[in-house]
């Protein structure tokens, strides 16, 4: 689908706006809801393909799951009480799903094969198979990369030290630890989202993290039991708005009830420490810190990243890209490879998408450095989202810095995590009559 594109909105983004529910906690829900005792409530769930892609492949698993609109319903059938789907799931684009599912059913007793598509197809999967083979699981990949088949054995618990700063991973090793035979202890490199841990406890689990936050214990065995829940807004989705209403000058905005988990919210400090005008104001704290944030436009500072603060805003990386291209000097983002190995080479797309608009962008092994200063031009072909979710909607932002309309190619890649993300832009940029 090609998409035409908004142009800058000459009053700027005006609005209060509430974003669809966090994706990686709705992915989790449905998972630890799955494997309760009891019914599990899912409210404010996001109805995105990566997070039906888990619904779907839960039910195949034996799970009855009812969805009216947001709303969830999980008959849990326990630890042990999946069963063996009749055909492979088919985990379509979703890298978290295929993770945390290798994970969980590396300990079943049954096989399950699971395939997707063309691009989850290309990403890696021994970082799952390496550390959860240590535990005593059987996984066989198709050199490295899905089709995977996961023949359920019985783990051990012990002690993992993890290679890489993933919370797919840890997640994966979290619920293959939940069906070990003795504790199990995981090491973080770099502390990552630490919603599995929240939530666990939530449903009952016992699960420690140290003074360090990378040394997590899970204990073996828990029985859980099914809650009703509130899923925030998503921090990742409320971060194109938070990045909207920063570059385009007379914009004002308020975002409500969205996931303010430090372990997400790295964009806020970066936006902060660029001269933005962001502020938040934390309303509640139920497993989840959740609240409001006021964003207004704001010209810019170049900024210094490195890796010790990627994990944190690993996945809002090509709105730092976009902010930098706006800001008054050099920016610089190392540490930040993983980007390689997302949905599409962010690295490489992310470059591709803003020189098309004439920003000084070089790609580094490991990051980019961008220099804001150069005035940007019309595209003079279409922009793509590369089927990327979070380029097509990062570019969509950007083209509103235009004056004149441009056009996004496979812009349907936005259903991916925010099916409603054209209509919410829209409404924010409606012209506010004199
Ligand atoms: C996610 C973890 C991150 C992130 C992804 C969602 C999760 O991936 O990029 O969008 O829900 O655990 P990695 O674990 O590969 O860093």
């Amino acid at each position: 689908m090609i998409k035409k594109l908004m142009t800058r909105p000459i009053s700027g983004l005006q609005g209060t706006l509430t974003v669809p529910g966090d994706k990686s906690l709705s992915h989790r829900g449905l998972i630890l809801g799955a494997i309760s005792q009891g019914t599990t409530t899912l409210h404010h769930f996001l109805p995105a393909a990566d997070c039906l892609s888990t619904l779907t492949a839960l039910q195949q698993l034996g799970v009855p799951i009812m969805r009216d609109g947001t709303t969830v319903t999980i008959i849990g059938q326990g630890l042990r009480g999946l069963t063996q789907p009749k055909q492979e799931l088919d985990m379509g684009n979703a890298g978290t799903a295929t993770r945390l599912l290798a994970g969980l059913l590396a300990g079943q007793s049954f096989t399950t094969t699971l395939v997707g598509d063309a691009s989850l197809s290309q990403r890696p999967m021994e970082r799952v198979r390496q550390p959860l083979q240590a535990m005593g699981a059987k996984l066989q990949l198709t050199a490295g990369h899905l089709p995977m088949t996961i023949v359920g054995q019985i783990l051990h618990g012990g002690r993992t030290e993890m290679q890489i700063a993933s919370a797919q991973v840890k997640s994966a090793l979290i619920l293959a630890a939940l069906q070990a035979d003795q504790p199990s202890t995981i090491i973080e490199k770099l502390p990552t989202r630490d919603h599995t841990e929240r939530l666990l406890q939530q449903f009952g689990g016992q699960i420690e993290t140290a003074a360090d936050q990378r040394t997590i214990t899970v204990h073996p065995k828990p029985v859980l039991h099914g809650q009703s829940l509130t899923i925030p807004g998503d921090f990742s989705s409320a971060a194109f708005f938070i990045t909207a209403a920063t570059i385009i000058p007379n914009s004002h905005i308020r975002l409500v009830n969205v996931g303010l988990n430090p372990t997400r919210t790295g964009l806020l400090t970066i936006v902060q420490r660029m001269g933005g005008q962001v502020t938040v104001d934390q309303q509640q704290q139920a497993g989840e810190p959740v609240g409001t944030i006021d964003v207004a436009y704001a010209q810019l500072q170049p900024v210094r990243l490195t890796a010790a603060e990627i994990p944190a805003v690993i996945d809002e990386l090509p709105l730092v890209a976009l902010l930098a291209a706006t800001a008054d000097g050099i920016t610089t983002i190392s540490g930040a490879a993983e980007l390689r190995v997302k949905e599409t080479d962010r690295i490489a797309t992310i470059v591709t998408e803003l020189q098309k608009l004439g920003v000084q962008i070089t790609a580094q092994p490991d990051g980019f450095t961008i220099d804001g200063r150069k005035s940007w031009h019309q595209p003079t072909m279409p922009l793509a989202s590369h089927g990327d979710h979070r380029i097509g909607m990062m570019m969509a932002i950007a083209a509103l810095r235009l004056a004149a309309p441009s056009e996004l190619q496979t812009a349907e890649a936005v259903n991916i995590s925010y099916p409603t993300f054209f209509e919410d832009l829209a409404r924010l940029s409606q012209e506010v009559p004199a």
